[in-house]
């Protein structure tokens, strides 16, 4: 009996055919919800999942008895639990690397954007009301020469401040669980404890997973700790900041702006007051929204379950240990 996929994110037709040359694919391109019946009768049915987007909870692997293996296509794994489908002998996949430029230019497009205030003033010119000479009431601060905080120092994070470094000679600290010797001597970048990040950054940048010990890492107590001139940029998931507090300090003028890829919830709610407000751009998670990153990580999660569902080593397992892989 040939094995079954299902596929719930949009996979270009070579794609899809490079899947259904080896199983049955259950195909949906634009899945609503996870509560759609004909989702839920593939999912009974399935050997391999691919896709993104979808809370994968004990309760829907329940509902997948025959499910082998998931490739994701993301980096970030909060949307499973991992120690739950480790136990049950399921190999989660992820898409690192191919995403890490595209995620850093987005990065540093959130950097320059609330710095130099481009959306609120390119609205201003949209408006109509560009009438005189700006004024230093419309003027920005400088992103050159700063000093960049990266809260997390992993691929992306590294990415980014390898733009601020060698591209805007910025000064890089950075808080990270361990030390990076390597890119310390690249970037001249220097590792310290996070409340020193805190209070030294004009930039505090957040690109860490969302963990039990990242969840609301940043709150009332870190945004008092940065400059009154500090631009906060979020772009790990928006649960790592609490979302009430950097409101509240955006509003009070504790910080001066923030850069938001990301938010408590997605897409925000339409009472959310941070579109409304001058001094936050927010994005709509674009961080590896290209068409040439998008397609590439697709690549990467059709090669993953395609390897895994040969009971060959994926390219890139996330909890390797349910086949005794090696990590990448
Ligand atoms: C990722 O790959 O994790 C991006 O944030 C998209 O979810």
């Amino acid at each position: 009996m040939s094995k079954r996929i299902l596929a719930y994110r949009r996979l270009d037709e070579q794609q899809l055919e490079q899947l259904r040359s080896r199983y049955h694919v259950d195909y949906f391109g634009k899945l609503s919800s996870a509560d759609d019946p004909a989702f839920r009768e593939a999912l009974a049915e399935a050997h391999g999942l691919i896709g993104a987007g979808v809370n994968i909870t004990p309760v829907l692997l329940d509902a997948a008895p025959k499910l082998e293996a998931i490739a994701s296509i993301s980096v970030g794994v909060d949307n499973y639990p991992v120690d739950e489908l480790t136990r049950r002998g399921i190999l989660l996949c992820n898409t690192p690397d191919v995403l890490t430029e595209t995620t850093a230019d987005t990065g540093f497009s959130l950097i320059m954007a609330s710095a130099r205030r481009v959306v609120e003033l390119a609205d201003f010119v949209k408006r109509g009301d560009w009438k005189a000479s700006i004024g230093p009431e419309q003027f920005g601060s400088d992103v050159h020469g700063k000093t960049l905080g990266m809260v997390g120092f992993g691929r992306i994070g590294q990415a980014i401040a390898r733009r601020g470094a060698l591209g805007f000679g910025m000064q890089v600290l950075y808080s990270n669980a361990s030390p990076k010797p390597e890119i310390e001597r690249e970037l001249g970048a220097r590792r310290c404890e996070f409340d020193e990040l805190l209070r030294e950054s004009d930039f505090v940048c957040a690109i860490v997973p969302l963990t039990d010990e990242t969840r609301r890492l940043i709150g009332a107590r870190e945004f008092e700790r940065m400059k009154e001139s500090a631009i906060f940029i979020n772009l790990s998931r928006g649960q790592v900041v609490d979302e009430p507090a950097m409101i509240d300090a955006l509003k009070r003028g504790q910080i001066r702006a923030a850069g938001l890829d990301v938010f408590e919830k997605e897409p925000l709610p339409a009472d959310s007051p941070l579109p409304q407000m001058a001094n936050v751009v927010a994005l709509p998670h674009i961080g590896s929204a290209t068409h040439e990153t998008r397609t590439a990580m697709a690549q990467r999660a059709v090669d993953n379950i395609l390897l895994a569902l040969d009971g060959k080593a994926p390219i890139s397992p996330v909890n390797p240990e349910v086949r005794n892989e090696t990590a990448t």
